[in-house]
Order: structure tokens, then C-alpha cells, then sequence
């Protein structure tokens, strides 16, 4: 520890910069636009796992490219461990609630403001300097490390998930360690078991062939705003459960041991975001539905005019964007069709409707007593001096099912993320002392897993 803070306090500047220089590339997965932008950034990254070291490369995929990089030094009788974490972030929209720019970034209040400064650039960014901390300090690493950084987290994970089989022998590991989660509040240490999969759509409700003027139409055609307000309203019935047919029929009862798992939860997250009104399913504390129950919500609605101003206008198409977040057992493209269908059914006719299902991701769990959950709960115990939790998480890393069974290897998810750092939303922030504090327990627990 106290080498750690000598070798910290000497090194600091420098990393921040580098981790300035790593957030500045505008690696929006989900724009087309930003390829060079992605090209850049992963060229960058490469060099820098050269300059600690490491052999490094670009893979490509169908989709977005792959960061890898390994040191297998520790041998072939050293076990292997895969860090995995993503360089790409999510748009920033809406722009002109940014105090700063989200791709300038800038340290305030002990915070780092940036796109991406908590997830997942500076999370990932505290591994690669957790190394460069490993080498500058002469310390031998007691096993073989791996690093998959892959650039569409933020959109499904495609590309990486269907180059999986192909990258089987390559990613080969021990121990998989997801570095995109949260704790459970500041003052508590937390390794993360597991996260929640899901299933996103797109709806397109066309009512005419051109937007129509709404004193000449209006009271005669049925607005596709309206259809589909009159068919989201239909999503959910009176107990906030969704209404939709086997929807929960794979949905496993909470088991004591799950209840166990959170009863050390606290909800103070809820009033911090200045939330009062409470949509989900009726009876549950907001750790059960938020780790153990599936849902769905409609994450974009756009349809008419919503510029400055007045338009009348009966729009000829509106779109609603919808995700399912899913819990163990159910099926990404099983639910997908189920929402479909149920949309199909009820619109009303008339209104041309195309449900396009999207990407998916699995649920998936780790086990708690695991020699990397070990390794990595003890390393938060140094630093934080008090027992480390075992949670869960209401968000989705789409690729990691896919990962554990290709590589046939269990997981342990870990983070210093907390609710409160407007992760895709305006002002995305992390602790500069969560970050530090990041160097240093996946620094600890690597070292860990060479003596447990
Ligand atoms: N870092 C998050 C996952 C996460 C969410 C961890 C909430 C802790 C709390 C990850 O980068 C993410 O946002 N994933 C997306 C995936 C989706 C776009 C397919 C998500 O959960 O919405
Ligand atoms: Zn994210």
C-alpha cells in the first residue's frame, strides 16, 4: 500500500494524461461516423499496452474492432487471467446539458468529467495502469494476463460475440474479470456476480405516406403518436407487471439465498436522482426488482415535431425504441419474438407496423467462492478494511454469457462505477480517488491469485 501511494503521488500526472488522451477519442459505438475516431483510438491503445509491455493487436470483427493484448510470461503452468472491458461510449445527446465538453475532459471537485470517464474508459483505463504500476515497481506478475477491449459494448457486442468462436484458442483463460460495474455505494467494497441480459427493439408505426397538416386531418386520420401511445399503455398491466404473454414464464422465484444477497442494499440512490414516482412491478424493494426481476422500458419515443416552436402536424411515422432487461433463464430472442408478437397483435388496423428485434445478450451468474472472487474481494478488504459484498447488477455486459461458455470459464465483475456518475446521460463523472483506488485492487488482486 504504501508503495502504491509513493509510486501514485510520482506517476499520477502522467496518468492522467494518458487517461485525458484515451477519453478525448469520441468512440461513439452506435455512430457510424466515429470510425476514424475508433481507428485512432485503438492504434493508441495498442501502442500503449506496447509501451508496458505487452504484445499487442487489433482484431476485427463484422462489426467494430477488438483491442487485444497479453504478457505470457508467468508460463504455461501459471493460470491465465482475461480482463475484459470496452473502449466504446454512448452518445452524449442531449449536448447542451454538458457543462463541459464530453470529450475535452477536465478534473473538478476531485471528479473526472468526461463521456466515458467512469463507463467504461476510466474503469478499463485503471487495469492498463494497475500494469504499468506492476512493471514500474519490478514486480513479477504471477500469472499469464490477457486484455480484451472490444469497441461495441454500448450496441449489443456483435461484432465480438460472433468472432468468439474463432478467438476461442486466443481469449483461452482461467479467470474472467469484467471491469464495467458498479459497488454498492461508496464506503462499501463489492465484486459483482452477475448482471441481468436483455433484448432491445425498434418499432416503426406509419399511419400515412407524408406528415399530414393537422387542421386539414386532424379528427380524421388515427395519428401514429397516438397509436402508439394507446399501445405502450398496453405493455404493462395495473400491478406495473409486463402484460406481455410469457413474459415471466421462465422467471425463477427469489430464493432466500438471493434475498440474502441484498438485504444489505440501500435504495438512498433512488432519492438522490430525485425519483418519486415508481414504475416497476408493485411489492418489491428496488434491489429484488432490480437484480432478480426482469422488465421493460421504452427508452425512446420520437414521432412529429419536437423542435423549437409549433408545428401542426400528424406525422406520418413515429418510433419507439424498447428494451427488456432479463433475468436467468429467460431467452434474449424468445422474449424478443414475444414482445413482437404482442405489438403486432394489438395495433390498432390500419397502422403499418414493423417490430424490428435487435441485439440481445443472455443474463448470466459467478460464482462467490471462486479463487478469482477471492483474490479480488480481498483486495478491496485492504483498502477498505471491511468484508467486501456480493451483488448483483440491474445493467447488461451482452457479451459475457457468450464469453464464459465459449471459454468455458467462470466470471467475477468488479467496479468503482456508482449511480450517481450520469453514466449516459450529460456530465459523466468518476471519482479521481475510485480510479486510484481501482489501480490498485486489480494491481492487489492479481497478486492475490498468484498466492490463493
Ligand atoms: N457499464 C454498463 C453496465 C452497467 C450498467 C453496470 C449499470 C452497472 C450498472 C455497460 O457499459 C452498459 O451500459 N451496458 C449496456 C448494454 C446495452 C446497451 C446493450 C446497458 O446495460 O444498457
Ligand atoms: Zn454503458
Amino acid at each position: 500500500m504504501k508503495e502504491f501511494q509513493g509510486w501514485i503521488d510520482e506517476n499520477f500526472a502522467t496518468v492522467r494524461e494518458d487517461l485525458f488522451t484515451f477519453l478525448r477519442f469520441k468512440t461513439i459505438s452506435s455512430d457510424s461516423s466515429f470510425l476514424a475516431e475508433h481507428k485512432r483510438c485503438i492504434e493508441w491503445l495498442c501502442n500503449y499496452f506496447r509501451a508496458i509491455d505487452c504484445r499487442s493487436e487489433i482484431i476485427e470483427t463484422c462489426g467494430l474492432p477488438i483491442v487485444y493484448a497479453e504478457d505470457m510470461h508467468a508460463g504455461p503452468k501459471a493460470p491465465t487471467l482475461l480482463i475484459y472491458g470496452h473502449y466504446d461510449v454512448q452518445p452524449v445527446d442531449p449536448i447542451e446539458l454538458w457543462k463541459s465538453d464530453p470529450f475535452e475532459p477536465v478534473e473538478k471537485n476531485g471528479q473526472f468529467y468526461a463521456r466515458g470517464a467512469q463507463d467504461d474508459k476510466g474503469q478499463i483505463f485503471y487495469a492498463m495502469a494497475a500494469l504499468r504500476f506492476i512493471r514500474e515497481t519490478h514486480r513479477q506478475l504471477p500469472v499469464n494476463l490477457k486484455f480484451c477491449i472490444e469497441g461495441e459494448e454500448e450496441s449489443g457486442s456483435t461484432g465480438l460475440a460472433k468472432a468468439l468462436p474463432k478467438l476461442k484458442e486466443k481469449l483461452k483463460t482461467d479467470y474472467l474479470l469484467v471491469i464495467d460495474f458498479d459497488m454498492l455505494d461508496a464506503a462499501t467494497p463489492s465484486i459483482n456476480l452477475g448482471a441481468r441480459g436483455i433484448i432491445t427493439l425498434e418499432a416503426t408505426l406509419r399511419g400515412s405516406n407524408i406528415d399530414l397538416h393537422s387542421g386539414s386531418f386532424g379528427g380524421i386520420a388515427y395519428n401514429p403518436n397516438r397509436a402508439a401511445a394507446e399501445l405502450i399503455a398496453q405493455l404493462w398491466d395495473e400491478n406495473g407487471r409486463v402484460a406481455v404473454p410469457h413474459f415471466y414464464d421462465d422467471v425463477d422465484e427469489l430464493t432466500p439465498h438471493d434475498k440474502s444477497l441484498f438485504s444489505k442494499a440501500d435504495s438512498h440512490f433512488i432519492k438522490d436522482a430525485g425519483i418519486e414516482a415508481l414504475g416497476g412491478e408493485k411489492g418489491l424493494l428496488s434491489h429484488e426488482a432490480c437484480w432478480f426481476r426482469p422488465t421493460m422500458e421504452i427508452n425512446g419515443i420520437s414521432g412529429g415535431y419536437t423542435g423549437p416552436g409549433f408545428k401542426t402536424v400528424i406525422p406520418a411515422e413515429t418510433r419507439i425504441k424498447i428494451s427488456c432487461r432479463l433475468v436467468p433463464n429467460q431467452n434474449p430472442d424468445r422474449i424478443g419474438q414475444y414482445v413482437k408478437d404482442f405489438l403486432l397483435k394489438k395495433v390498432k388496423k390500419g397502422i403499418h407496423l414493423i417490430v424490428d428485434i435487435q441485439h440481445g445478450g443472455k443474463p448470466y451468474r459467478g460464482q462467490a467462492d471462486s479463487k478469482l472472487s477471492k483474490a479480488v474481494g480481498k483486495a478491496y478488504e485492504d483498502l477498505f478494511k471491511k468484508p467486501c459484498q456480493k451483488i448483483l447488477s440491474g445493467g447488461s455486459i451482452p457479451v459475457v454469457a457468450d464469453l464464459m461458455s465459449v471459454l468455458n470459464s467462470d466470471v467475477v465483475g468488479m467496479g468503482y462505477g456508482l449511480a450517481g456518475d450520469n453514466v449516459h446521460a450529460p456530465n459523466e463523472h468518476f471519482g479521481v480517488d475510485r480510479f486510484k483506488n481501482g489501480i490498485f485492487t486489480v494491481a492487489r488482486a492479481i497478486e492475490y491469485l498468484g498466492v490463493l
